[in-house]
């Protein structure tokens, strides 16, 4: 019997309705398979920034280090600007644990319809691997003459060796494992010293990589593209803001956000990785019991993968596919009237 000991953080809004549903499928499908999993929750969300004054305790990042993975549903609210949940729990832990990919993947699956006419079933598969680290959100900037009409603010961007070369090796080594073909989201014609920096990192790592065959498109074609033909894309690699906005772009073309996974990693292992569905906590629906919860089960599919448990993932995996294409069972973003805990239920009679 393996035991897996995991830091909870639900969050805020729909993250405290989907999260005990991702865990009531890891208990479900650990037990087929010897795993056991300990959870140690952390109240850590806006309601507690209202309260506390900070969304996580000082020591925050020492509470989960010890971890073998944290589990995250989501964090926002009207209440607290959104740069305060973000800039005070979600950035710190990905930046902190060095978890320096994002890994989104995206697929259609058979029984949900793409708003997308050429996205059908089978044909769309794809992964986003955002960089997760640097780029675009940077910390770097500041803003002058506050209320004047000189009012001006600057935000640099941060571009390293390092970091572009750690997360193209990563998306060529996904890539060969996979149908063997990368695309680069640049914008070198615009942004004339990142990215062209970005896309000669980027070749020289293909360098590297033969089997993989490569191209590299323009942020604005790419979206366009995707939106056309979803299905010719394998691995896509961006930068941090181009990952961000691709991978909510290609989870709408899967049919919901709702449906889409995420993984924060560090591929090195020395720190603990985190795994968060890309949707946020919806206050549009939430409190009402009708988030699909499928973005954090598929999403506690990739923590099984990291944690080196490939056949409990699959079956997740599978029982996904097989609630949706052999019942109507589904939730409303997804055109159906079942609550988040009677789809779950469905979802569990295929486990
Ligand atoms: P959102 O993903 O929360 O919602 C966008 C739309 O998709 C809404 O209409 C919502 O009802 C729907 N939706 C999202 N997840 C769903 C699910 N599982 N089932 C059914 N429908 C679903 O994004 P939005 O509205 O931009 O942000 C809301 C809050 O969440 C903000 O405070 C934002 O900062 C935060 N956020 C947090 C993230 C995180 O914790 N990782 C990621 C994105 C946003
Ligand atoms: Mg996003």
């Amino acid at each position: 019997m393996t035991t897996h000991r995991i830091a909870l953080i639900p969050g805020d809004g729909i993250g405290q309705e989907v999260t005990p549903a991702a865990c009531q499928v890891l208990d479900a499908v650990g037990k087929r398979h010897g795993i056991t999993f300990g959870y140690d929750e952390f109240d850590w969300s806006c309601r507690r920034y209202v309260e506390l004054g900070a969304m996580m305790p000082a020591d925050g990042l020492d509470q989960i280090r010890g971890h073998d993975a944290i589990f995250l549903g989501a964090v926002g609210d009207p209440s607290v600007p959104d740069h305060v949940s973000l800039w005070g729990l979600l950035i710190p832990i990905r930046r902190g644990f060095r978890q320096y990919v994002n890994l989104r993947p995206v697929k259609v699956f058979e029984g949900v319809e793409s708003p997308v006419r050429r996205a059908r079933a089978g044909e769309v598969d794809l992964v986003v691997v955002r960089e997760n680290n640097e780029g675009e959100y940077g910390e770097i900037g500041g803003r002058l003459n506050r209320g004047f009409p000189e009012e001006l603010a600057v935000q640099e961007s941060v571009f390293t060796r390092t970091g572009i070369t750690r997360i193209a090796e990563y998306a060529f080594t996904l890539a060969a494992g996979r149908r063997r073909h990368v695309t680069s989201a640049t914008k070198s014609n615009g942004i004339i010293h990142t990215m062209p920096f970005w896309d000669e990192v980027v070749a020289e790592t293909a360098g590297r990589h033969p089997s993989v065959a490569w191209n590299s498109e323009h942020i604005d074609a790419l979206c366009a593209k995707v939106v056309l033909d979803p299905g010719r894309f394998d691995v896509i690699v961006g930068s941090n803001l181009f990952g961000d906005i691709l991978s909510d772009l290609t989870a709408a073309v899967a049919g919901s956000i709702g449906i889409a996974p995420a993984a924060n990693l560090d591929p090195s292992r020395e720190f603990p990785s985190m795994f968060e569905p890309v949707h946020g906590s919806a206050p549009d629906i939430a409190g009402r019991g009708i988030a699909n919860p499928l973005g954090a089960i598929w999403t506690a599919a990739m923590l099984l993968d990291h944690l080196e448990h490939p056949e409990a993932a699959d079956q997740i995996r599978s029982a996904m596919a097989d609630v949706l294409a052999r019942t109507p069972i589904r939730t409303p973003d997804l055109g159906g009237t079942a609550t988040t805990v009677e789809f779950t239920r469905a979802l569990l009679e295929f486990t």
